[in-house]
This record gives C-alpha cells, sequence and structure tokens, in this order.
C-alpha cells in the first residue's frame, strides 16, 4: 500500500480543540486502507508569542512535500488582525495554488435549521481561492493622517478565473448539473463581466449544465428565501467567504461547515480545514462543535481517492446528526460519539 503524509496544524483557539478529533476519524476511516502517518506543526498564534515565527520557510516546505494538509483555525484576539490570518492561512493558500475553495452545504436530519421552511438544502459554493480582493493589492498612504487614504485592490485573472469555472461545470456534472454564478457585475463591470464572459465560453463545453446568475446582494436572500434552488454556486473569493458563512448558519450553524481549499492540479498539497474560525468566545470550554473539522477529514479522504472510507465518516455523522444533533454536547462528547459509530 502507498504511504501518506498528513500535515496537521490545530492552529488557534477550538482549531486545537476540534483538530485531534478529525485526526483520529481519518485514522479510524483509513485503517485498512492506506497507511497514513502525521507530521504536526506547531504554528499559529502561541507559537508566534514565543519565538515571533509565523510560517518558516524550512516549515513550508515540509507542508509542501505531504500529501495534504488538516488544518484548525488560524487568528487569536492577542495579535492583531490580519497577522496570523495572511502569514499563516492565506500564505498557505496562495503559495500552495489552492485556486478552489470548496464549500459543501448540506441540511442533516436532525439539525434544527433558523429558517422556516427550509426545504431541502443541498449545494456546494466553489469559492475563489487565490485573487479577488485577498491578493493585498493595495496600500495605504499618509497613515494616520485626517488625509488618509486606504486602497485594496480586487484581482481577477483570466487564467485564474477561468480554471475556476472549469472546476464548477466539472462538479456540476457530477451533481444536479447546474452552476448560478454569483458576482456584483451591475456595479464591479470589469471583473464582473469577465467573470460572465468565462462562465459563458466555458458553459459551451458543458452543454448539460445551465447556468444562472445571481448579485451577491440577492444570493443573500436566496439564501434564506430559497435555498434549494441552488446546486453549484460559483463566485469570487470575498463573496464566497461571506456566502458561505451564511450559508453555515442556514444549515445549523458553521460547526456543521467542512471545505477544502483544493489545488486541482495537485502540484501541490490541498488543505482541508472547517470554515469556521478559532472563536474565542467559546475556545477552552469543550463546547466547540468538532462535526465540521471531521467532515473535513471525509473530504481529504475522497480528496486522496479513498471514496469509500470517507463515506464511513460522512455515514457516522450523519447518523449522529439524526439521533444526537439536538442535544447539547462537549466537543470531547460529539467526537468519540462519532468515533464510535465508524
Ligand atoms: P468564528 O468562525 O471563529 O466564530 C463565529 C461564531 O461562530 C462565534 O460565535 C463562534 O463561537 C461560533 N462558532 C464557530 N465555530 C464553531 C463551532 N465549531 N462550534 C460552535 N460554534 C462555533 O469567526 P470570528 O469570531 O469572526 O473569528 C475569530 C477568529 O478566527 C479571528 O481571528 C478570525 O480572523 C479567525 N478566522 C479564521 C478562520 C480560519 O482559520 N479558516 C476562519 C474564520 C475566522
Ligand atoms: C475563512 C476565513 C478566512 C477567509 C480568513 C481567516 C482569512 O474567514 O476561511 O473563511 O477569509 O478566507
Ligand atoms: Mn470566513
Amino acid at each position: 500500500t502507498k504511504k501518506y503524509t498528513i500535515a496537521v496544524i490545530p492552529g488557534d483557539g477550538i482549531g486545537k480543540e476540534v483538530t485531534p478529533w478529525a485526526q483520529k476519524a481519518l485514522e479510524k476511516a483509513a485503517e485498512g486502507v492506506a497507511e497514513f502517518s502525521y507530521e504536526q506543526f506547531d504554528l499559529g498564534a502561541e507559537r508566534y508569542l514565543r519565538d515571533g515565527a509565523i510560517l518558516p520557510e524550512d516549515e513550508e516546505e515540509r507542508i509542501k512535500k505531504t500529501d495534504a494538509i488538516l488544518l484548525g483555525a488560524v487568528g487569536d484576539p492577542r495579535i492583531k488582525a490580519g497577522i496570523l490570518e495572511r502569514g499563516l492561512l492565506l500564505k498557505l493558500r496562495f503559495d500552495l495554488d489552492q485556486y478552489v475553495n470548496l464549500r459543501p452545504s448540506k441540511l442533516y436530519k436532525g439539525v434544527t435549521s433558523p429558517l422556516a421552511n427550509p426545504g431541502d438544502i443541498d449545494f456546494v459554493v466553489v469559492r475563489e481561492g487565490t485573487e479577488g480582493l485577498y491578493c493585498g493589492a493595495g496600500g495605504a498612504v499618509r497613515r494616520g493622517t485626517a488625509n488618509e487614504v486606504a486602497t485594496e485592490v480586487s484581482i481577477n485573472t483570466a487564467y485564474g478565473v477561468e480554471r475556476v469555472v472549469r472546476y464548477a461545470f466539472q462538479l456540476a456534472m457530477k451533481r444536479r448539473k447546474h452552476v448560478t454564478l454569483v458576482h456584483k457585475k451591475n456595479v464591479l463591470v470589469n471583473a464582473g463581466d469577465m467573470w460572465q464572459r468565462l462562465v459563458d465560453k466555458v458553459s459551451a463545453e458543458y452543454p448539460e449544465v445551465s447556468h444562472d446568475y445571481s448579485h451577491i446582494d440577492a444570493a443573500t436572500i436566496f439564501l434564506v428565501s430559497d435555498p434549494s434552488r441552488f446546486d453549484v454556486i460559483l463566485t469570487d473569493n470575498l463573496f464566497g467567504d461571506i456566502l458561505t458563512d451564511e450559508a453555515g448558519a442556514v444549515v445549523g450553524g458553521v460547526g456543521y461547515s467542512a471545505s477544502g481549499c483544493i489545488n486541482a492540479s495537485n502540484e501541490y498539497p490541498s488543505m482541508f480545514e472547517p470554515i469556521h474560525g478559532s472563536a474565542p468566545d467559546i475556545a477552552g470550554q469543550n463546547k466547540a462543535n468538532p462535526t465540521a473539522a471531521i467532515l473535513s477529514a471525509a473530504m481529504l479522504l475522497r480528496h486522496l481517492g479513498f471514496d469509500e472510507a470517507a463515506a464511513r465518516i460522512d455515514a457516522a455523522v450523519e447518523a449522529d446528526i439524526e439521533e444526537l444533533g439536538s442535544t447539547v454536547r462537549s466537543t470531547d462528547q460529539v467526537g468519540r460519539d462519532i468515533l464510535a459509530r465508524m
């Protein structure tokens, strides 16, 4: 059997509490299927406060050599916003060219949605992962003065957009064959027009896939008024970030929302993480829901081609939620319950 190395980066806050459960689920699902070894990385707030390191080059090189990455969450209230988020999390997404940020949302039986009539919710957001407003193009001049000017420029390249558009159509072929482009082309006319043209162009290669368009503001309405209309939602980096937190809330909380930062050309490892953050408001209390992290482990397995092992995790999670989703349980209790079902 082939051997796989998984980089584990628990990170900060509840990331440290949920990631061990994701790793345990991965270990259990992989039993008898493949040989996985784990390399732990001490990165995040504690490390930064201890020695100032965010993502040392030699550690990033080791991460690059692994087969996949399991990440918890990054960010700490003691550290200025952006230092760890940009220096660690976004740096990995960018340097490993994880251009597809895949964020499925499904309303499980047993979860109470905040919507009165949620219907069947089962869609995937294909969020661009390496461009847009996240690039860090921009700057501040005359900082701290009354004449300060701050800019953030959204970078959209035809190459970067076309590849994620193509991924969305390929994914739609395996699903209900519908893509919704979400943008704001009525205002962001340069980028919006390019996204729309590339969708129109690529769609010609997938005649079975229908596609439509929604402005981001209207999309936030439809996500709560009629979420079952969506199959594959295709959008840019920032719109996708916002929409997927809303999607998480609609399916019962971000504690159920997993994601994959995918390098679809497999040039570098892909990274799997819950969509939520380090949740300082509940960190250290054994309260965080580890389900999203555990489902991220399933996405990791599916990415490496272990569909049956992934399905074992998915089935255990689904059964757990159906039976116990409405009970109040600690992080460790949910982890144990899901593991026991595997
Ligand atoms: P957050 O996702 O950490 O928390 C938002 C709300 O959701 C909080 O009330 C939190 O308690 C709740 N929540 C999140 N995950 C939960 C879980 N598994 N179970 C139960 N409740 C959960 O977002 P935030 O508060 O805006 O950000 C906190 C920090 O995390 C910031 O430093 C931010 O930059 C960072 N962040 C990191 C990531 C990441 O690493 N991918 C994602 C989002 C935010
Ligand atoms: C997420 C987070 C990150 C993002 C931040 C922490 C950089 O919100 O993974 O959703 O905006 O992508
Ligand atoms: Mn987010």
